[in-house]
C-alpha cells in the first residue's frame, strides 16, 4: 500500500500518479487533498509520514509545488527518509543507498512523462542491504 499526499501545488502531477498506479495494480490510500484548493503542506506531509512510519503504508510519494517543503516536513517525522528527486538516477540511488521510504517531487518542476518514471524506478527499486548502507541509515537514526 502507497501513501500519497500532495497541497495544491503538487494536485494536478497527484492526479496523474493517481491513474498511474491504478493502471499498473498498485494499491494506494489517499490521503489528500482531495481537491484543488490551497492548503497548508506540513498537514499532508505528517498525514503521510506517519502511515509510513507506523507501516501503515509501506513507502509513500508526496508531491507540493517544489516538492521542498512536503519533504522537509515529512523528514521531521522519526524514521522518515524522503526523498526528492527530480530524474530517475536519483530515485534509483536513493532507494539502493539511503532505503528511502517517501518520494518527494514538485508539480511545478517537472512533467508527468518524467514524474512518472520517477514513481516507477522508486517504487521498483529494492534497498541494495549493503553492509556500508545499513551503517549509514543507522547513524541517521540516532
Ligand atoms: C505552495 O504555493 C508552495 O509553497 C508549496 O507547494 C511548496 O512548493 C512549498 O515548498
Amino acid at each position: 500500500m502507497i501513501a500519497l499526499g500532495c497541497d495544491h501545488g503538487g494536485y494536478d502531477l497527484m492526479q496523474e500518479v493517481m491513474k498511474h498506479l491504478t493502471e499498473r495494480g498498485i494499491e494506494y490510500k489517499n490521503f489528500g487533498v482531495e481537491e484543488n484548493r490551497s492548503v497548508d503542506y506540513p498537514v499532508y506531509a505528517k498525514k503521510v509520514a506517519h502511515a509510513v512510519a507506523s507501516k501503515e503504508c509501506e513507502k509513500g510519494i508526496l508531491i507540493c509545488g517544489t516538492g521542498i517543503g512536503i519533504s522537509i516536513a515529512a523528514n521531521k517525522v522519526h524514521g522518515i527518509r524522503c526523498a526528492l528527486c527530480h530524474d530517475v538516477f536519483s530515485a534509483e540511488a536513493t532507494r539502493q543507498h539511503n532505503d528511502a521510504n517517501i518520494l518527494a517531487m514538485g508539480g511545478r518542476v517537472v512533467g508527468p512523462g518524467l514524474a512518472l518514471m520517477i514513481v516507477d524506478k522508486f517504487l521498483d527499486t529494492p534497498f541494495s542491504n549493503d553492509e556500508r548502507h545499513l551503517r549509514r541509515i543507522d547513524m541517521i537514526e540516532s
